[in-house]
């Protein structure tokens, strides 16, 4: 009421303006006048009105709605150490008209990733972003309990005795790759002496599609990795940007696209599944194979469609985050060639015959060789894909006095229709925890009473605390400082995957060739997974010749 006099002031200029100008110059004042209005009202809010005691601290923003949108989408990671330093673990900050509250540390992740999904709900944080890609009836497009229901599924198609048969096909893709690909031509040409180049995150990202395709999605999509799969894929993921995340009614050309990709994709898979069905011929050590012979717990079998839309799902949640994670690793080894030398020589010690040649590492070998686990390892403290894990908070809910409070006798509240935001990316890089944190030093790892060991075991809590969510025991691990896979009940399934396929494809690039970079380069923020900013081209030069 107090500012009405103010607003009336501001319109009668403007209509006496428009009786001189005309009226589009007066709708254009007025959009103005009302833009600065609000940036006024606003500023007045954040400086001048007391705060509600229980609210946690906001972050200052000069314009409504946009808010902290312009620094955290450049770099969220130095936006929230910046606002850690100001107003402490616990913070609120506008996005878009939407309020979030970020809660950072060890603490933090705890809070957030366990906490119960009525509370703080992940379907209602990503279905916008999710549905229209992986397609209607799965991960989040259903009830939480039938996603954990579906979690379990997987987990059957990513069994141990599955895993085994896949590390012979990645090193046969990741060979046949060089082989063939144009940036790989010095290599081709059998030249131990000069160094050639090529872009590592394009490498990567087909090596990373050729290896998942041919192993847990089968050998029908292998065989139509093609341009038209290829042009499919690329279509859906133009659907899956930061964008349709903030925006998801907007009608974007890239979301007509990513629809009809969405709908062929679909049908594709299908038509694989229904073959495999009338066929009879079920055996194949892939994930359609297994989610074909699942049940939900009232005994009904997944639908065709169901299993489609778990597979695009699964594509989608593999595709990126494995993709950075290796070009990171390459690029850090192609910085550090000692490391890189420290990993051939492992490699030589444990394979290398008697007649010189370096037979094929198995699935128990690529679990157990120190120097490459502590390279992913390290790789993916400092570069963990996902910078933001989100929920969206259902009911009011009390942030506990232990991680942030007003006073000693109150708690700060968050409200029902905030988001909450876990970042187990500044605990990973939280100088106050890990020395020389910003450094990527492997050897971190190998220290076994180290702090990174010491995370490392929270992480797996392998004697502790079990939860069964529903989707088989995991250890919860929601308190450690060190969680590239998430934690709690969303925790990722393709943990044990992942770390199989990237062993592989690093162990094979590595023995066939040196890598070299002057420096390894910033992130990439501006996408949804993190990734290394251009340029990133890596000079390689054979190791042995044929
Ligand atoms: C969940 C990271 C690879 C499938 C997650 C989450 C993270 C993550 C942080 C938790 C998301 C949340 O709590 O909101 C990674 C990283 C990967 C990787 C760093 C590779 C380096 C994969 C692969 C697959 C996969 C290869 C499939 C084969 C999933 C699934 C979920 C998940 C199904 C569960 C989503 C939920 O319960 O809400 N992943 N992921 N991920 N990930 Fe991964």
């Amino acid at each position: 009421n107090i500012l009405h006099p103010i607003s009336n002031f501001w319109v009668g200029q403007l209509a006496q303006a428009n009786a001189y100008f005309g009226s589009s110059l007066f709708v254009t004042l007025i959009l103005i006048s009302s833009v600065i209005l609000a940036i006024f009202l606003n500023t007045l809010r954040q400086l001048v009105l007391p705060r509600k005691f229980n609210s946690p601290p906001e972050v200052f923003h000069w314009l409504p709605f946009i808010g902290s949108a312009i620094a955290y989408g450049d770099n969220p990671l130095q936006f929230y150490f910046d606002c850690q330093q100001k107003y402490g673990d616990v913070f609120t900050f506008v996005l878009f008209g939407r309020r979030i509250t970020v809660a950072l540390g060890a603490q933090g992740n705890n809070f957030i990733l366990g906490g119960k999904s009525t509370v703080f709900n992940a379907e209602d944080a990503y279905r916008h972003l999710t549905t229209p890609v992986f397609g209607r009836d799965v991960i989040y497009d259903v009830p939480n309990e039938v996603l954990m229901e579906q979690k379990k599924f997987i987990k059957v198609g990513l069994s141990a005795d599955n895993l085994r048969s896949y590390v012979g096909m990645i090193e046969e893709e990741v060979n046949e790759f060089i082989k063939r690909d144009p940036n790989f031509s010095l290599y081709q040409e059998n030249d131990n002496k000069k160094w050639g180049s090529f872009d590592v995150v394009t490498a990567l990202s087909e090596i990373t599609i050729l290896t998942a395709s041919r192993t847990l999605q089968g050998k029908e999509v292998r065989d139509h990795l093609d341009k038209s799969f290829a042009d499919l894929y690329a279509d859906l993921d133009g659907g899956f940007t930061p964008i349709n995340l903030m925006f998801p009614n907007l009608p974007f050309e890239s979301s007509r696209r990513r629809d009809l990709a969405q709908n062929t994709m679909s049908n594709f898979y299908v038509d694989i599944i229904k073959k495999r069905r009338a066929s009879g011929n079920n055996r194949e050590p892939d994930m359609i194979a297994a989610l074909i012979e699942q049940q939900y717990r009232n005994g009904r079998a997944l639908s065709d469609r169901e299993i489609a839309h778990l597979m695009i799902a699964l594509l989608m949640a593999g595709q990126h985050t494995s993709t950075a994670t290796g070009s990171w690793t390459i690029l850090h080894l192609a910085a550090n060639p000692d490391v890189a030398e420290a990993l051939y020589k492992e490699q030589v010690e444990r394979f290398m015959g008697p007649d010189g040649k370096m037979r094929s590492p198995t699935y128990e070998d690529i679990r157990s060789l120190p120097v490459l686990d502590s390279v992913i390892r390290e790789t993916l403290r400092m570069h963990p894909p996902i910078h933001s894990i989100m929920r969206y908070v259902r009911e009011d809910v009390a942030i506990p006095a232990t991680l942030s409070a007003p006073s000693e006798d109150s708690v700060y509240v968050i409200p029902k229709g905030n988001y909450v935001f876990a970042c187990p990316a500044v605990s990973q890089t939280d100088p106050k925890i890990w020395k020389n944190s910003d450094k990527w030093e492997p050897y971190r790892w190998s220290d076994q009473e180290g702090v990174a060991a010491q995370a490392y075991k929270a992480y797996l809590n392998e004697n502790g605390e079990k939860i069964d969510y529903g989707f088989g025991a995991v250890s919860k691990g929601t308190e450690s400082p060190y969680q590239p896979f998430g934690a709690g009940k969303h925790r990722c399934i393709g943990e044990q995957f992942a770390y199989l396929q990237l062993g592989t494809i690093i162990s094979t690039l590595v023995r066939a060739m040196e890598l070299k970079i002057a420096k390894v380069p910033d992130h990439n923020y501006h996408t949804l997974i993190v990734m290394p900013k251009e340029p990133r081209i890596i000079h390689y030069r054979r190791r042995r010749l044929d």
